[in-house]
């Protein structure tokens, strides 16, 4: 056994992710309807090159050869997750051609030995109630938790483990905030609305499934953040690291492990009204306990008071100009550092996720007894078919490498992480770059939709045999 399989616990989980309406396509057929990426990306300008899910990676037909896929990576558990708009089309009645959709892929895992994780809500809310005033309106946080009922009701002898929001940051910031991503709102004043409305889904809906079901494994994924003052010598730099870490992830912990929003976030953002949506109980709610927090790590950012000379670049290039997505942006920059990018201009910083873990370890999930999980990390790549029918994608098994490496040095320093999940299992559709970024293990041609393993699968597949990284491998 190598010594990297010894500090992993027993039974980890060695995974990978994909999202609804980024792989399954069929997005009219069977009954499903409208959610607000359908109409998204029908609004010229608001995905690179006006690409959509209607077909995406066909997954809706092929979930068999997705299967077969993970199989083929030795995956213990595949993390996916449901339309809303296929399962309840607008917030409706139940599509039963839809839940019977889901039921067939989770015994296809079932029968493959992959447990199915599955997500509630990974940003496809139905249109309909998008028109209903969306995540702003409290009454959509209510209509998730039916959603959750009628989906647990179909799988929840099947499914055992079950995450209700996937980075509701994102939902909120990018949707409601500066617009980038579905419904393309521009208001931080809905954002902030979203953000508690998101979060008291979260709580209800959790209190619900475990209603339900005594012995199921509850979780939320969320997109936290490193933030390293640029010049830990200037006080300006100190504070914006502090503000970007209040925005980004205290606004989503601190209710959630603690029952109150961080009273430094709430006197920033006062002039936004978040607490006038918050009612009596609603803390208290969004603090239901639960078992996995999922953890979504792609690159820590640099930030200073000071614009830098050169910006980073990490926007797809499209007609709707983006603002940033934070509620209070004034005087915080990201600074680049002169890390390798990724295609998405990201920079590579594995250590930031053996920080974050190890601090999540002492201030949050540790104190509650809550495990974790690293459910999404990955990276793009400008990914070629060789002559021979081969990807050989050396950067993303470096990349890949490089986490699972920080992950087990943040197990050996004691964090309590029980899984690890590529982002993604294949190339999808990347939402506002649209088909034109790759973050897949496996590659796939649009035109065929053909399936090939990339050399970093092969490399993974090996990983999640051995189960874990042999120490000298860690780069
Ligand atoms: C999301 C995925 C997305 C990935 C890469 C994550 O924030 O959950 O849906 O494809 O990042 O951008």
């Amino acid at each position: 056994m190598t010594r990297a399989a010894s500090v992993l616990p027993p039974g980890f989980v060695w995974g990978a992710s994909t999202a609804a309406y980024q792989v399954e396509g069929a997005a009219h057929l069977e009954g499903r309807r409208d959610s607000i990426w359908d109409v998204f990306c029908r609004v010229p300008g608001a995905v690179v090159d006006e690409h959509d899910g209607e077909v995406a990676t066909d997954s809706y037909f092929r979930y068999a050869e997705d299967v077969a896929a993970a199989r083929a990576l030795n995956l213990g558990a595949y993390r996916f997750s449901a339309s809303w708009a296929r399962v309840r089309p607008d917030g409706g009645p139940v599509n039963r051609a839809g839940v019977d959709y889901y039921s067939r892929l989770v015994d296809a895992l079932l029968e493959a030995g992959i447990a199915p994780w599955l997500t509630l809500y990974h940003w496809d809310l139905p249109q309909a109630i998008e028109e209903q005033g969306g995540w702003a309106e409290r009454s959509t946080a209510y209509r998730f938790v039916d959603y959750a009922a009628t989906l647990h009701d179909a799988l929840g002898d099947r499914v055992r483990v079950w995450t209700t929001l996937n980075e509701p940051w994102c939902s909120a910031f990018l949707g409601y905030g500066n617009g980038q991503h579905a419904p393309g709102r521009r208001d931080a004043r809905a954002a902030m609305a979203a953000v508690h409305h998101l979060l008291l889904a979260h709580g209800l809906a959790t209190t619900e499934l475990r209603r339900q079901d005594a012995t199921a494994t509850l979780a939320i994924s969320l997109n936290l953040d490193v933030a390293d003052p640029a010049d830990p010598a200037d006080p300006g730099d100190v504070d914006a690291a502090r503000r970007i870490d209040g925005q980004w992830n205290r606004l989503f912990l601190d209710p959630l492990f603690r029952g109150e929003y961080p009273a430094d976030v709430l006197a920033q953002t006062a002039h936004l009204g978040l607490t006038d949506h918050v009612r009596d109980g609603d803390l208290a709610a969004i603090a239901a306990p639960f078992d996995v927090l999922g953890v979504n790590y792609y690159h820590g950012q640099a930030v200073s008071h000071r614009p830098p000379p050169t910006p980073l670049h990490g926007l797809p290039s499209l007609a709707r100009p983006v603002t940033s997505p934070l509620p209070a942006p004034e005087g915080i920059h990201r600074v680049p550092r002169g890390l390798p990018q990724t295609a998405m201009g990201w920079e590579v910083q594995p250590e930031g996720l053996t920080r974050l873990l190890l601090r999540l370890q002492e201030e949050y999930t540790g104190p509650a007894g809550v495990a974790m999980a690293v459910t999404e990390t990955g990276a793009a790549y400008d990914d070629v078919v060789g002559p021979d029918g081969r990807v050989d994608d050396p950067e993303r098994r470096a990349f890949l490498a490089a986490h699972v490496g920080a992950v087990q040095d943040a197990v050996a320093s004691g964090a309590d992480v029980r899984g690890f999940f590529v982002w993604s299992l294949l190339d999808n559709f990347e939402w506002a770059w649209g088909y034109s970024r790759r973050f897949g293990l496996v590659h796939v041609d649009y035109a065929t939709q053909q399936r090939t393993l990339k050399t970093s699968g092969e490399w993974f597949a090996q990983v999640a045999a051995q189960g874990g990284l042999p120490w000298e491998e860690r780069s």
